[in-house]
């Protein structure tokens, strides 16, 4: 008679390839939540990156999605922020993780919202809606940000308040973070509005950029492409409009292959596009 192999953390390991386990998990809304996960220590990335991160199929094929990682680029561990797609196949079963958990991690970053892909300037403007400002959280919190630029400002927009919780608390922390809180201070502007919830700043993010009213309520000059660049993340429609309204500045679209003033990333991949 033979003996079975004893099942050994390597044999779990090549069942799910890329595994890495659930460190800790945060519900901020019934549609968003965020979550990290120990790192490969093989793994570099620039902030702003995105990677393809998922769960085992019942086919045995896995459910994989791009996500932005949320965490900046020194952190020994990777945060996302995640949507809830109520019938989503990966987010219907990804909501339920817990620590302990694995989740499988393909360890390959890509992304144009990285600073390599603008050219130098004063002022860079973080544009997000939603789940959006995942690859901003990174931004927000890489010393490369506030040593390439004089103010870095963060403009979010959500539907309702609750939905702006997540990047409201990660802003909030900074000003106490040991590595970056000094660097952050005065230089960050944070703009959070909402559109269909009364809150303290309301409307979209074009209306307020086309009207000069953000531009008003934070003391800065008119956006000019000498001075000023910009990061965009939301979906399609949204960064179709940014990006006709970053263009009326004057603002060119850069790539990694050739930087200019401002980058597009989607934040997701909407019904039928
Ligand atoms: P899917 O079948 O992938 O999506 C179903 C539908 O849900 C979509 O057609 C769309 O209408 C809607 N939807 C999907 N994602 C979102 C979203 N984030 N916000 C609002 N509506 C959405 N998602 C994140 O939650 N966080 C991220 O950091 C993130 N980064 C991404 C980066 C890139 C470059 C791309 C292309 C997508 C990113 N996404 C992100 C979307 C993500 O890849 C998945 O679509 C999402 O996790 C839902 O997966 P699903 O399988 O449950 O549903
Ligand atoms: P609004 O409520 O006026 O549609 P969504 O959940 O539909 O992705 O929207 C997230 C946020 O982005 C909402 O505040 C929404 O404003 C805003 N938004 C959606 N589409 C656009 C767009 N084309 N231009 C500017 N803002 C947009």
């Amino acid at each position: 008679m033979t003996e079975l192999a004893p099942v050994t953390q390597a044999a779990l390991k090549a069942r799910l390839p890329d595994a890495q386990t659930v460190t800790a998990v945060t519900h901020w809304t019934d549609r968003l939540f965020s979550f990290r996960v120990t790192r490969p220590a093989s793994l570099r990335f620039r902030s702003g990156e995105f990677v393809m991160i998922g769960l085992p199929g019942d086919n045995g094929k896995p459910i994989l999605r791009a996500y932005s990682i949320a965490s900046p680029s020194w952190d020994e561990e990777l945060e996302f922020y995640s949507i809830k797609v109520p019938d989503g196949p990966l987010t219907s079963r990804l909501q339920h993780i817990q620590p302990g958990d694995e989740i499988i991690l393909r360890p390959k970053p890509v992304g144009t919202l990285v600073h390599d892909a603008l050219l130098p300037g004063n002022r860079i403007w973080f544009l997000a809606t939603g789940t959006g400002i995942a690859p901003f959280a990174s931004l927000m919190r890489d010393p490369e940000t506030y040593e390439k630029y004089d103010q870095v400002i963060m403009m979010h927009t959500c539907r309702k308040v609750a939905e702006l919780a997540y990047g409201r608390a990660l802003v909030e922390s900074l000003a106490d973070d040991p590595l970056i809180g000094e660097m952050v201070a005065g230089k960050l502007l944070y703009y959070p509005t909402t559109t269909r919830e009364d809150s303290p700043r309301m409307g979209r993010i074009t209306d307020n950029l086309t009207s000069g009213k953000v531009f008003a309520d934070l003391d800065l000059p008119p956006m000019d492409a000498a001075h000023d660049r910009a990061m965009v993340c939301g979906s399609l429609a949204f960064n179709i409009d940014v990006k006709a309204v970053l263009e009326g500045f004057g603002l060119r679209e850069g790539a990694n292959s050739e930087p200019q003033e401002y980058v597009v990333e989607k934040a997701f991949v909407g019904d039928g596009i």
